[in-house]
């Protein structure tokens, strides 16, 4: 406490060096006890997720940033992955990986455009959560005339509008093992190899820049996606995986966080390999369900209980009926008290074992957006149906539960806040580079920032002081 309101004003008089790594003015984002640091003060952040940066001009780039950063918000969390089956007619592409090989694109329409991502990041003061793969790719051309179904299946929008179709394990499994199950992923050799090869491209290109907030290891990491798992593939197969990764990373980088991605999925009764036994929730009877017996193969508690992980993450979408599944006449009120009992678990796991956790990802349809809609499994229920009009909460509903489980995640171990997804309407779209439909990409959460977003990212601007 002393040192950290002392340090400024060593700093002002030239007496404590700035060094990186070390948590003292060094612009990085540091966790520690349970909290986040950015020098010397606290740093709870509200921010937005916004997946396609890679793909859009220098100009729609620039608007972009210009706009997140006005609304108030401090982080976003973006792709820097961007895997291709083979090199597209046009458009951004990180990685070709097929027939067992994996060829980075570090050119002018590769990994330069990440290069000019972080660097506009930097320009308005925004640090990025940077996200290495994708749990989800899902490629099934489906013939139907709903459009709803088509959008389902993801192939009736340009490259680059769903955040599922940037590639992603299911394009590693398929290249390397045409065929195979999606959780050879975490364990074939070979992928393993080509992934960290990737891991250490895009680490090793960053590692002293500090707009970088941290790695997420993966988006949504799970057992299976549109491919099936294999029947060996449980909770220990993840943890196992997130534990390599990241102390790969670590091994590369000191200065970066790191975090899993997960969705938060616990599974209580699962044998841990590093959670500690007072780690919280136990479990109880109104925790039952997919979202805590380990269907997924997720096990959040164990996860962010591996050491090399410095902050836990979950997401939440009730839409997509993969936390609490219910559709009842009360969707949005159930899905109101939903959010506050994840968002407040998660914050005991955190608590539980002193490590802050992000809110990586959550949104909610509205009624507005129903139309553009798409699940992330493609064969999941979802409320409503799929016809067109059928589903959707009113905006005031949305916003409602944006500040309830906000306020109750910020109230606890919840140092950050990524709302699911940005969409600013005026992206020029001009160059023959973007491949994202004008207005931005729109799979249903799109918000366009409205009043009580800022009200949120307000109250968050104003709570990070000197502790
Ligand atoms: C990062 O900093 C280290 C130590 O100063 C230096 O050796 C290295 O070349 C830098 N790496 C990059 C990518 O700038
Ligand atoms: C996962 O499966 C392996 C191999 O069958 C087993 O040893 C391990 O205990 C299982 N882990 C959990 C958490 O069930
Ligand atoms: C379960 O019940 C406990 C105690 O009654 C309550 O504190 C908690 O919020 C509930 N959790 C869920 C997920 O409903
Ligand atoms: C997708 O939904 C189906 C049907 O509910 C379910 O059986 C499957 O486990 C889900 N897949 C994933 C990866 O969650």
């Amino acid at each position: 406490m002393f040192m950290r309101l002392l340090t400024p004003v060593l700093l002002a008089l030239g007496l404590v060096n700035r060094a990186a790594g070390t948590g003292v003015d060094s612009g990085f984002v540091t966790a520690s006890q349970g909290e986040f640091f950015l020098d010397t003060r606290t740093f709870r952040h509200y921010g937005t997720n916004a997946y396609w940066l890679n793909m859009v001009t220098d100009e729609d780039l620039d608007f972009t940033f210009l706009n997140i950063a006005g609304a108030g918000y401090t982080v976003v969390r973006t792709w820097a992955f961007n895997d291709v089956s083979q090199k597209p007619a046009s458009g951004t592409f990180f990685q070709t990986l097929q027939g067992g090989t994996a060829i980075i694109n570090d050119g002018p329409d590769g990994l330069q455009r990440l290069d000019k991502v972080v660097a506009t990041a930097n320009k308005y003061g925004l640090k990025l959560l940077l996200t290495l793969t994708n749990n989800w790719n899902p490629q099934h051309a489906q013939s139907s005339t709903s459009i709803a179904r088509m959008r389902r299946n993801n192939n009736a929008l340009p490259r680059g509008f769903l955040s599922n179709d940037y590639g992603g394990m299911d394009l590693y499994v398929s290249s390397f093992h045409a065929g195979g199950t999606h959780d050879l992923f975490y364990t074939d050799s070979t992928i393993i190899t080509a992934f960290k090869k990737y891991t250490a491209t895009i680490v090793n290109r960053y590692l002293n820049d500090s707009t970088i907030l941290g790695w997420e290891l993966a988006n949504d990491p799970r057992c299976s996606s549109t491919v099936p798992a294999s029947s060996s593939c449980n909770t220990s197969t993840i943890t196992k995986w997130v534990a390599m990764m990241s102390s790969y990373i670590k091994s590369l980088d000191s200065c970066h966080l790191v975090t899993a991605g997960d969705s938060g999925f616990y599974c209580l009764g699962c044998p841990k390999i590093y959670a500690p036994s007072s780690v919280l929730p136990q479990a109880s009877s109104n925790r039952t369900g997919s979202a805590f017996d380990g269907s997924y193969g997720v096990d959040t508690q164990d996860i962010i209980s591996v050491p090399t992980i410095d902050f836990g993450s979950f997401q939440f979408f009730p839409d997509q009926m993969q936390t609490y599944a219910s559709k009842t006449p009360n969707f949005a009120i159930d899905s109101l008290g939903h959010g506050i009992s994840w968002v407040s678990d998660h914050s005991d796991t955190g608590g539980s074992v002193n490590k802050p956790v992000t809110l990586t990802a959550y949104g909610i349809v509205t009624k507005q957006s129903w139309d553009n809609f798409v699940p992330v499994n493609g064969t999941a229920p979802t409320p409503g149906g799929l016809s067109t009009g059928s589903g959707g909460v009113e905006v005031f509903q949305r916003d409602f539960g944006t500040i309830s489980w906000s306020s109750i995640g910020l109230n606890g171990h919840i140092w950050g806040i990524l709302e699911y997804q940005w969409a600013g309407n005026d992206l020029t779209g001009t160059s023959s580079k973007r491949q994202t439909a004008h207005p931005p990409p729109n799979d249903g959460y799109a918000n366009y920032a409205g009043p009580n977003s800022q009200t949120v990212a307000n109250l968050m601007g104003t709570s990070n002081s000197p502790s």
